[in-house]
């Protein structure tokens, strides 16, 4: 009897033995990274798509009703940033739409993802919606929809109607929660019938600080020492104040949505944040806290009140009374008030601690941080996988650690070239091959023993992510740098009076992947290019 317990001990030990090297096999395969891959290992109800936003594709801007938002008043103001540029034309999806979706179509994108302009359905803000803007989205989704491609819809991307910002300074006010609600009600009763994935403010946390700290981005406020020519606004507050009132503004879309239109529409509500990755900058304890600071400040600020209804105590602790408290009232309102969160992903970066911050006496977001934020990593001994992509599997797995795995999309992940460069954008089709790959990695792998060896019973065990969108789908007016960048997969000629649509190799290879082929990145980037360089330079395809 004992004989036999010693040998089920041992084949106990054995089986446990294996089990543990089969994982770390499995393991290392999925961590160097998986380079060859189809659409075939994806889920087939994972959405893959390109995105853009209202200002930064449709043009027309003062066409057919629509009205100014504060988009078109902050590329005025800021003329000699951007060259004279402006969006008034932009790629002119306004009028151009259904050759987009042809584009889309000979892509073979599953979904796209686009914006509505607020002005242009309700051109003041509040008050009568625009039926030419009515009209215009209508066109838009049912073109998606003929083509069987999915609408994803962003309600908000960096556009307040220009009569609310003149009217109560915008997001400032909290009178902008009943408004959005209000704007919300019409796109959901309006085109909930045809979209299902809805996201109500587009980087809640980047816009906070682009718009309100450092002015980078409309409406552009600011206070000294924290941007570049400040003329109105208060860094140290009113980013905090403006984030407050987009997470009450979304939470109150979610209300309604799901109250209102969720039993018979069946969609989705999430909210999209700005999610780089943070890894300290050395293994020294103060970096690594300040790397932890990094990303409680950035992903916690709005993840942290949706999953646990309140801002995470750092952020608290270190901007005081200039953050908002979440009353009772909208912590009900909050927490849980999402369906999905969509991520921003463009790159990763290194965290160094800077204490001087806390003795500045005026704060702003970045010094309530209290942190350097580099490009580099300081000690490359760090025990980091050194793939640029693997940012975007961090992000993930933190998510999955701390916020219980909510589901996500990647609304967008891109690289930034040259505009009037070339078409033959290899560094895209390789940014774009490692970032797939990861997310590949980041769906499949789980680090538990257990779940590893469920993988192949229960399917997808990591991240719960549900698509991915690579910006941009077009060359458009860029946040930064105008026209004279571009993330498109799509070359816009901006000297041809018809504003004629080139596909770039990234677009050949998006494709290619699209339609089932196995990708590896030089197999690929070789095959394209010869059927690239064949075709004539410049032509549709
Ligand atoms: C963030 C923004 O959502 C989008 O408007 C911008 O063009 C890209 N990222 C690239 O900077």
């Amino acid at each position: 009897m004992s004989k036999l317990r010693s040998l089920s001990m041992a084949m106990y030990v054995d089986v446990v033995f294996l089990a543990l090297t089969m994982s770390q096999i499995m393991a290392r395969m999925v961590l160097v990274g998986v380079e060859n891959y189809t659409r075939a290992d994806f889920p087939a109800d994972f959405a893959f798509g390109a995105a853009t936003s209202a200002y930064q594709v449709e043009g027309a801007a003062f066409e057919d009703g629509k009205m100014p938002s504060i988009w078109d008043t902050f590329v005025r103001a800021h003329s000699d940033f951007y060259g004279g540029a402006t969006g008034d034309i932009a790629c002119d999806q306004y009028h151009k739409y259904k050759e987009d979706v042809q584009c889309m179509v000979d892509t073979s994108l599953e979904a796209y993802r686009f914006s509505i302009s607020w002005s242009r359905l309700i051109p003041n803000g509040r008050g009568p919606v625009n039926p030419k803007g009515l009209e215009y989205y209508n066109n838009l989704i049912d073109e998606l929809i003929i083509h069987g491609i999915q609408p994803h819809v962003t309600m908000y991307h960096m556009d307040t109607p220009q009569a609310l910002e003149d009217g109560y300074g915008g997001w400032l006010s909290r009178t902008m929660v009943r408004d959005f609600t209000v704007y919300a009600d019409v796109c959901f009763k309006e085109f909930g019938d045809r979209v299902r994935h809805w996201t109500t403010v587009n980087e809640a946390n980047a816009f906070a600080i682009g718009g309100y700290d450092n002015a980078l981005i409309p409406p552009g406020r600011c206070s000294l020492p924290f941007g570049l020519a400040c003329t109105k606004g208060n860094s140290s507050t009113e980013p905090y104040i403006a984030a407050h009132n987009m997470l009450l503004a979304h939470s109150s879309a979610v209300k309604l949505y799901n109250r209102k239109y969720k039993g018979s529409q069946h969609g989705f509500v999430g909210l999209n944040i700005y999610a780089p990755w943070f890894f300290p900058y050395t293994k020294a304890a103060e970096d690594i806290k300040a790397a932890q600071r990094a990303i409680d400040f950035y992903i916690g600020w709005f993840l942290h009140p949706l999953v646990f209804g309140d801002y995470p105590d750092i952020m608290k602790k270190n901007a005081g009374t200039r953050i908002p408290a979440l009353t009772r009232h909208d912590f009900e309102l909050v927490k849980g008030s999402f369906d999905f969160i969509g991520l921003n992903h463009y790159a990763t970066f290194y965290i160094k601690d800077d204490p001087s911050s806390h003795k500045m006496e005026i704060r702003d977001v970045n010094t309530d941080i209290a942190a350097t934020i580099m490009y580099e990593r300081g000690d490359s001994s760090l025990d980091q996988d050194n793939e640029t992509s693997s940012g975007l599997y961090e992000v993930l797995e933190y998510l999955k650690r701390v916020y219980a795995n909510p589901p996500t999309y990647v609304h967008e992940n891109g690289q930034r070239t040259v505009r009037n460069g070339t078409l033959n954008d290899t560094a895209r089709v390789e940014y774009m091959h490692a970032y797939i790959g990861t997310l590949l990695r980041a769906l499949s792998f789980n680090d538990s023993l257990f779940l590893v060896f469920h993988l192949q019973n229960i399917g997808r065990n990591g991240a719960n992510s549900k698509g991915y969108f690579m910006w941009s789908f077009l060359d458009g007016f860029e946040v930064v740098g105008g026209y004279q960048k571009g993330f498109g997969m799509y070359f816009v000629d901006l000297s041809d009076k018809q504003l004629k649509r080139y596909p770039k190799l990234s677009a050949h290879w998006y494709s290619n992947f699209l339609r089932g082929r196995s990708i590896g990145p030089n197999e690929a980037i070789e095959a394209e290019h010869q059927h690239f360089v064949s075709s004539t330079a410049k032509s549709s395809w």
